[in-house]
């Protein structure tokens, strides 16, 4: 008993220590406990973050996997035996499609240039077949997914994430300046296009979409440059686009009676005939009333 009395205060003074502490002390451990605890929280907080953040959904892998295998399907389909097994190209009959990326095929094929049917000098603007026509919900899924799998090959112009008349500029004076400087050595002022060297042309820009007239300067189809966004930034893009749907009727005329969008020489030589005509008759009428 005596011992175990004698004992007991030194043997329990270590584990008593602790409430010995003053309230300070205490104090301290609490908010040395809480801040690491938040710190735990925040760094687990982060890491979930970054996770979800760099590691893609599962379910999008597999939507991407399947968009993929479709347009592996349609391209097996359509343009293998030109373009090859592995979008390589091959000889004399299509060149290599690695690169050319989603928006050259937005471009090619739904413009209906591909796939090709015979060589010429020129692929040629055509109705597309009906699985890739741009106007109906099947072709636009197609024509989708086999520029997604031309483009896990080797990359290349992507289309821009807006589309349809998202594309059509405001600023129509801008794109008409944009153009005459751009294009118009091509396809003539008022996009109504003209002859190349060696069977090729400039076609008219009469029906190409707003989608597609964008595809077309970022690619550069056959004899025509490419626009990147550092050559014409995508705002000048739509504002071309917009001047384009304007003198071809798709926007209001505010000058009026267009005369077959010849041009301002054409224009003016036409007004000026039709004023000196009217004031001939004007004259002559005054003249015999007299
Ligand atoms: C009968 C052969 C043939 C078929 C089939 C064909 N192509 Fe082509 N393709 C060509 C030729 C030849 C060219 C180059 C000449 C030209 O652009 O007019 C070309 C050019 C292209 C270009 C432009 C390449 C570049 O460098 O800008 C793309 C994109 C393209 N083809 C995609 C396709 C797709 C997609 C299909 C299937 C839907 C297809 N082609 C089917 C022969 C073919
Ligand atoms: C060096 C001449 C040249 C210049 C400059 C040029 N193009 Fe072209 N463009 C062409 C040729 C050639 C084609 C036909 C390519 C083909 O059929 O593969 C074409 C095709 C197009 C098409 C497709 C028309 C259709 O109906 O399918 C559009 C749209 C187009 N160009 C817009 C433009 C715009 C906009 C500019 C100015 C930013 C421009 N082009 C500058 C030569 C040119």
């Amino acid at each position: 008993m005596d011992s175990t009395d004698s004992r007991s205060p030194r043997w329990r003074q270590p584990k008593r220590q602790p409430k010995r502490r003053s309230k300070q002390q205490s104090d301290g451990k609490l908010r040395r406990r809480l801040r690491s605890g938040l710190a735990l929280a925040i760094g687990l907080l982060a890491t979930g973050g970054l996770y979800t953040m760099l590691v893609p959904q599962p379910q999008v892998v597999t939507a991407q996997d399947t968009v993929l295998a479709e347009g592996r399907r349609l391209y097996n389909n359509s343009c293998i035996s030109c373009h090859g097994e592995n979008l390589q190209g091959v000889q004399d009959r299509g060149p290599s499609l690695i690169g050319v990326g989603e928006a050259a095929v937005y471009f090619q094929v739904s413009t209906g240039r591909m796939p090709l049917a015979r060589q010429e000098a020129q692929a040629v603007r055509k109705p597309p077949p009906p699985e890739f026509d741009p106007d109906t919900v099947r072709g636009e899924r197609n024509l989708l997914a086999l520029g997604a799998y031309v483009q896990a090959h080797g990359g290349g112009p992507e289309l821009p994430q807006r589309s349809g008349t998202e594309l059509v500029g405001q600023d129509t004076a801008r794109g008409g300046l944009l153009f005459r400087l751009n294009c118009a050595s091509c396809h003539n002022f008022t996009g109504r296009g003209g002859a190349l060297t060696s069977g090729k042309y400039a076609p008219i820009l009469r029906t190409a979409t707003p989608d597609q007239l964008y595809a077309a300067m970022l690619t550069g189809p056959q004899a025509m440059p490419a626009f990147g966004d550092r050559q014409l930034t995508p705002k000048e893009k739509e504002d071309i686009i917009a001047y384009v749907l304007e003198v071809r009727g798709q926007r209001n005329t505010p000058g009026g009676f267009n005369i077959g969008e010849l041009g301002p020489t054409t224009e003016g030589v036409v007004a000026w005939l039709l004023g000196v005509v009217a004031l001939v008759g004007i004259t002559a009428w005054l003249g015999a009333r007299a």
